[in-house]
Order: structure tokens, then sequence, then C-alpha cells
């Protein structure tokens, strides 16, 4: 059956939210009206008491693939996105071999073409040396550059400073920057292996990993993309202070310079390190409750206009490392949404904020094709969510090869009961459909 009818769901879209029915045939939405009429050839899903969304554009995760698929595959966590309404995703280069060539870009989309199960696309990776690669990038069919102003796990650091300004001159697409100062963070950890040794208690991690490093690195990018014309995306803002350095006075549309903020620095703050430990080991650091009360207002004024995961799973053994050898990073994509609902229930955000920040604005910014809305024409990447229903984590609903989360034991009131892909229902009530749909994601330029 090619057409699909959801009746009567709550629609949340461009900052509305109606009692609607939404017709999808084949892959793409055909009506959004009141009372469409039910025909014999339609599959009917009830969305009474439920929201339809958007399915959610991911801009940030790290999925291993290849190289490092002892911790993720593109298989093993694009299955979890479907679980948890995250329909396409935008993936990052430190994979190893890293995506910095032409011939690595096109392997990694080699594989997602037949194992991912959501629509994909993936960040290349800049280097200290790849400026002639970077400037034969294909930019119909790459959403941008991702460059580590900051090192993190792959050793990917640029830091050389006429590459940067080379890069931010030559390229213009959205350059999407990991910001946290080198300089400072290695003499904060200086100073703390010199009390600890290689044991520094966790709780340490925001005074290494520091709001300074953060806002030094962040407003160097900025002031490079000013004098450059640069389109700049600074990654997962985790402080206060590095809100101000972004406006609010245009829309996304005529932003030059954006940022995003994780599911992870909006959720827990630095009294969860007693409890969670190396568990909640990011880079750049969960910081103060202050800190996160700071990037919620900038994401409730729009200084913020993205909300990611930086899905980065590990393994539980690597995790429980002490500090200095634990890697930062932790899977987030099935519950991502569940945990923005969560925020809605407790009236820190509302529904139609979270689908602006989670869904359209992904679109917006990286100019993703047909997507991120719920409009006649696009492709029906839709998701159903009960938000009167609830959920809590544990290590044995979580989906992740690495099987475990750093939100066991919570309990999040809002579940997706219904995933579909490009007009197929991939996923209901806990069942997957067996059969890939996915597609390379393309952009309007
Ligand atoms: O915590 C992090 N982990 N931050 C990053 O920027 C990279 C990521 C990873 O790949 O493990």
């Amino acid at each position: 059956m090619s057409k699909i009818l959801i009746k009567a769901a709550r629609v949340v879209n461009e900052g509305l939210t109606r009692t609607l029915d939404v017709l999808v045939e084949g892959e793409r939405i055909a009506a959004i009206e009141k009372n469409i009429a039910i025909t014999h050839d339609m599959f009917v899903i009830d969305g009474s008491g439920k929201h339809l969304l958007p399915g959610c554009i991911d801009d940030q995760v790290h999925f291993r693939e290849p190289g490092l698929t002892h911790k993720a595959t593109i298989g093993t966590e694009s299955k979890a996105c479907l679980a948890g309404g995250i329909t396409s995703y935008l993936e990052m280069p430190n994979t190893n071999p890293q995506t910095t060539t032409a011939q690595a870009y096109a392997d990694k989309l080699a594989v997602a073409a037949k194992t991912s199960w959501v629509n994909y696309g993936f960040l290349f990776g800049g280097t200290n040396d790849n400026l002639d690669e970077i400037k034969a990038i294909d930019v119909k069919t790459t959403p941008g550059l991702k460059l580590f102003l900051g090192s993190s796990t792959g050793n990917m650091l640029v830091d050389d400073p006429a590459t940067l300004k080379s890069i931010f001159t030559a390229f213009k697409l959205p350059i999407a920057v990991h910001c946290e100062d080198e300089q400072t963070i290695k003499s904060n950890l200086e100073a703390y292996m010199d009390k600890f040794g290689d044991d520094i208690p966790i709780a340490h991690h925001p005074d290494i990993r520091s709001e300074e490093a953060c806002y030094l690195s962040s407003s160097k990018a900025i002031a490079l993309a000013k004098e450059t014309g640069a389109r700049l995306h600074v990654f997962h803002l985790s402080t206060a202070r590095e809100t101000n350095l972004f406006g609010n006075d245009v829309p996304l549309e005529q932003k030059q310079i954006t940022s995003e903020v994780c599911i992870h620095h909006l959720w827990f703050s630095d009294e969860d390190y007693a409890q969670k430990g190396t568990h909640i080991k990011w880079n750049p650091a969960v910081k103060a409750a202050s800190d996160r009360a700071g990037l919620w207002e900038a994401l409730n004024d729009d200084r913020i206009d993205i909300i990611a995961t930086d899905h980065a799973p590990h393994t539980l053994e690597e995790k429980d490392q002490p500090y200095t050898k634990a890697p930062s990073g932790g899977p987030m994509v099935q519950h991502a949404l569940p945990v923005m609902l969560e925020c809605v229930k407790q009236g820190k955000i509302s529904i139609e904020k979270v689908v602006e920040k989670m869904c359209h604005n992904p679109a917006i910014l990286f100019s993703v094709k047909d997507r991120g809305y719920i409009r006649p024409g696009y492709f029906a990447d839709l998701v159903l969510v009960d938000t009167e229903q609830e959920q809590t984590v544990t290590r044995d609903n979580v989906l992740y090869k690495c099987g475990w989360s750093p939100l066991e034991g919570t309990t999040l009131r809002g579940v997706v009961t219904h995933t579909l892909l490009n007009g197929t229902l991939m996923y209901e009530k806990g069942n997957i459909k067996e059969a890939y749909c996915a597609k390379p994601l393309t952009f309007t330029r």
C-alpha cells in the first residue's frame, strides 16, 4: 500500500500546533488538511492524542565507521536513530581513516548507502594539510566542513593559523567547528596531573576543559569568520559566556555565524559528575548549572540555532578507566527527542521551539533539500510521539552497539511511537521494519 494516512494528530510545524490529517503518497507528503477521507488504498495510523513532528535532523553524530567499529557502526547507530525519531544525520570525519580525502568520503557514502537505516550526510574533515582536497569538494553533495579547533577523539586538530585562514577564505559552505583552546587545556591538564597523577577526579574536567578554553577558541573562530566572510557554525556550546558571542537580530537564513547546543549540555551539570563519573565526560565538558541555565536562555531567545546530540559512543570498558585514559563522548541519538519532550513537560521550552531547533533549523542551515518540515511535496520523514507515555532508559533497552547510555535510570515523559522515513513506516512501537529505504541527503545550492 503506497498511501499512508495519519489521522487527527496534533501536527507541530512552523511555529504552530494544529489537529490535522497528513496523507503520504509514495515517498512524499501529499496533503495536510482537516478530515481527509479514508479510501480503501490507504493504511491508516491513528494519531489522536499524539503529536506529529517532522523527522529530526541531527547535525553532529560520530558513528565510528570505518575503523572504530568496535564502538559503533553506521548500521547500529542509525537504527537507534529510527527509534529516537532522528530521520537524518550529518556524521563527523574523525573516523579511521579520517574523512579528509575524496576517496575516504566516497567510501563512507558507499557504506551508508548499504547499511544506514536513516538518511545520511557527511561533513568533510579539514586538517593542517588538505586544502587542495577541500577546494575540490563537490558542494552539491557535501553539507559542509568540520574543523577541530580543539583536540578530541581522533587527533584532527587544525592549529596552523595560515591554513585556517586559507580554509576560511576559500570554503563557501558552512564550516562547523569544535572550539576549545588547546594551550589553555594543556596547561590546565598539566597542573591537575602534577597534583593527582593520572587519576584526576572527574569533577575537575570542567576546570581543565574550562570556560576560558571555550571562550578563547570560539571568539577567535568568530573573529576569523568576520574577517574572511566564512559561514561559521560553532558546535556544542557549553558555557553561558560563549552565548553572548552570538546574535538573534536577523533570521537564521541571513546569519553568517551560528551555533549549536547538545542534549547533554542542556540536561546534565557538574553536579552529576559525582553519580555518573566518566560516563558524562564529554569534550567540551559539561559545566556549571549556571552555564546550563545560560544555554537554555540563549536557545529560547535564538542566539543558539540548533539542538544536536554529538552522539559519540565508546565502549564501557573504555569509559570505565581513570580520568586521563577514559575517552570523551557518549551515545544519545535514541533519547535526544524524548529528553527534549521531557524538557517541554518541565516548562523549559515549547514543543514548537523543539521542532524549530531539531528539524527546521538544521535543514535551513545546511540547505537540506525537501526535508525538515511537514509540507506538501516534501519527503515524508515523520515522527509520531506520545507525550503522555513514559519510558525509563535502562541498559537493556538501548540499541547502541556500545550497550550503555549516560541516561540510564532516567524516566522521560515522551515516547516515539512511529517513525516514517521517505514515506515508509520504518518504526512502530519498538519494532523496526527490516528493509532499508534511507537516502543520501541532497542540498539546494
Ligand atoms: O566528547 C566528544 N567526543 N567530543 C568530540 O568532539 C568528539 C567526540 C568523539 O568523537 O568521541
